[in-house]
């Protein structure tokens, strides 16, 4: 009885909290939530960075690991541009083009996929194939951004 009084008010919560929400909250927590992904995305990448700079020493097991936590995110960006804001007014980097041809969308987040897995098996290869498949994963982030970000953010 306790347990099911307990489940019943977790229930009323959450679902009151989820209907609650205005379509410009549910468009913002979208817009946070794609961002937020992409942010997590960077923190893997940016240390590779360091390294094909020589601002940190290379290091061929961070690399394996990045390369493949992003091999694993890279699949989330269909799910978290789902939702369409372009209606919601708000200020977000996404351009209007990634609801306009989603199919277009989702194969380029499917070449960061490939390409962060060339990167994670290249890492055993020593610093040059390493280097190389980074480059390719780098052109790859940076296809997207020209079709599908506003420039002015960088
Ligand atoms: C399939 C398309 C796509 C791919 C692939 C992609 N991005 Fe993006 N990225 C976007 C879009 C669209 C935005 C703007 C999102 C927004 O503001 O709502 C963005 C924004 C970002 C941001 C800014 C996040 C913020 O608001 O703080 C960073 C950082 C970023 N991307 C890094 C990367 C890196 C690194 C890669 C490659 C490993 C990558 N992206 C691959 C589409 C992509």
């Amino acid at each position: 009885m306790f347990r099911k009084i307990v489940l019943l008010t977790l229930l009323t919560a959450f679902s009151g909290s989820l209907f609650a929400a205005s379509a410009e909250e549910r468009a913002q927590t979208a817009i946070d939530t794609r961002q937020g992904l992409l942010k997590v995305v960077a923190s893997y990448f940016g240390p590779i960075v360091g390294m094909a700079r020589g601002q940190i020493p290379f290091d061929a097991a961070v690399v394996e690991k990045n390369a493949g936590k992003i091999a694993q995110l890279a699949p989330m960006l269909e799910d978290v541009f789902a939702k369409d804001t372009r209606e919601s007014g708000l200020q977000s980097g996404a351009k209007d083009g990634i609801w306009e041809d989603m199919a277009d969308f989702k194969g380029k987040a499917a070449t960061t996929t490939e390409r962060a897995i060339a990167l994670a098996n290249a890492a055993s290869q020593g610093k040059g194939p390493t280097m190389k498949a980074f480059g390719a994963l780098g052109a790859s982030c940076k296809g997207c951004h020209e079709s599908y970000r506003e420039k002015d953010e960088g």
